[in-house]
């Protein structure tokens, strides 16, 4: 799908459920329950299915699994599989907060999973309970250890906090050294819950990582939302996600299928239309959606919609 700016729209991030286990504080309000066994009333394992398919068919060739947290969505794996040997699509990622995929992560390689994001913002397991509200660090580390020595293309996402985490970036960059993962640093963003800590909390990553010694920047590839960076011989990246300055609207090739199964054109848009009527009937969507992918606006407008109490969370949206 082209879209009016020229733009090759073949990435679909699909959203599978709006729960999550934890409550990071830059994300999830602390008064939200969490339902543990609350999936999805709006997208069946059907209506996913139908949508990946039909986008498979006009253009779509990378999918990422997220939420949420999307290990809460029981047929994970059947999707995954599904997208793989149905779709044709190889590429098939999904952004999580770790807990509890050591358990599975084996059998989602199997089905097809290739790429997994895993949310980590502290190292120090005082830290990482107090901005999950809870999580316990070490299930996570045995998940990222789990996924790299089972070979899956493994990036690290770190929310950068001021007075937070800001002290252990270098242990952070170290993780590196010795595993050839990426370790992305990804500056605050001030939608929902970050609102409240973004003043204080901002840290500019890449005027860091540009005035430090010992690295060197590599510069970003197209379609990626990092700029990369290396320390040297080291195996694995640094990566600085600058969402707001985001200088890959201009090659942006995403769209999202949320889990209230609505159309987000950009990550940062209001706008979302609504597709669940489509579901199971082939041609009219192909169709339509065609001309939703018209829509794409050219660039994020986050700085103007900001103060817009109608912007989705990124629980909602899925990053
Ligand atoms: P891959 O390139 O597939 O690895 O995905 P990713 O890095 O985009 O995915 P991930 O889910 O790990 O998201 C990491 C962060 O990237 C999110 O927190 C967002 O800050 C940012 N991001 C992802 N997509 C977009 C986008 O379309 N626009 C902007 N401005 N930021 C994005
Ligand atoms: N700013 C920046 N990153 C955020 N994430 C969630 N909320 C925010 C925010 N306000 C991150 C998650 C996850 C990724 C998909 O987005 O921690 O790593
Ligand atoms: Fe859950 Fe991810 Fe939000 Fe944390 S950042 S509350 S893990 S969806």
């Amino acid at each position: 799908m082209i879209d009016k700016f020229g733009r090759n729209i073949n990435y679909l991030r699909v959203s599978l459920t709006e729960n999550c286990n934890l409550r990071c504080v830059y994300c999830m309000p602390e008064e939200v329950k969490f339902e543990k066994d609350y999936v999805n009333d709006y997208l069946s394992f059907e209506d996913y299915k139908f949508f990946i398919k039909a986008m498979s068919e006009i253009g779509i060739t990378k999918v990422r699994f997220t939420g949420g947290e999307p290990l809460l969505y029981p047929r994970i794996s059947e999707l995954i599989r599904f997208t793989k040997e149905e779709c044709n699509i190889h590429d098939i990622g999904i952004s999580t907060n770790g807990i509890g995929l050591y358990e599975i992560v084996r059998s989602l390689k199997s089905s097809g999973l290739s790429s997994v994001n895993i949310s980590l913002n502290s190292l120090k397991e005082y830290k990482y309970k107090t901005v999950t509200r809870g999580g316990q660090l070490k299930e996570v580390l045995k998940s990222i250890n789990e996924a790299i020595r089972i070979g899956l293309k493994v990036k690290i996402n770190c929310v950068a906090i001021d007075g937070f985490n800001d002290d252990e970036l270098n242990d952070f960059m170290d993780m590196t050294r010795f595993s050839s993962i990426d370790v992305r640093f990804i500056e605050l963003m001030p939608i929902g819950e970050a609102k409240k800590i973004y003043t204080r909390g901002y840290l500019n990553i890449r005027e860091i990582l540009d005035n430090m010694d010992g690295i060197h920047k590599i510069g970003r590839e197209i379609n990626s939302t990092s700029t990369y960076y290396k320390l040297e011989k080291s195996k694995g990246r640094i990566g600085v996600i600058s969402p707001i300055s985001c200088s890959f609207c201009n090659d942006c090739n995403r769209i999202r299928l949320t889990a209230k199964g609505r159309i987000k054109l950009c990550l940062h848009s209001e706008e979302e239309i609504d597709i669940r009527n489509y579901s199971q009937k082939p041609l009219i969507f192909r169709e339509t959606m065609k001309e939703i992918i018209l829509q794409k606006p050219q660039r994020h407008r986050l700085i103007e919609n900001r103060s817009s109490e109608s912007m989705s969370c990124m629980y909602q949206i899925g990053g």
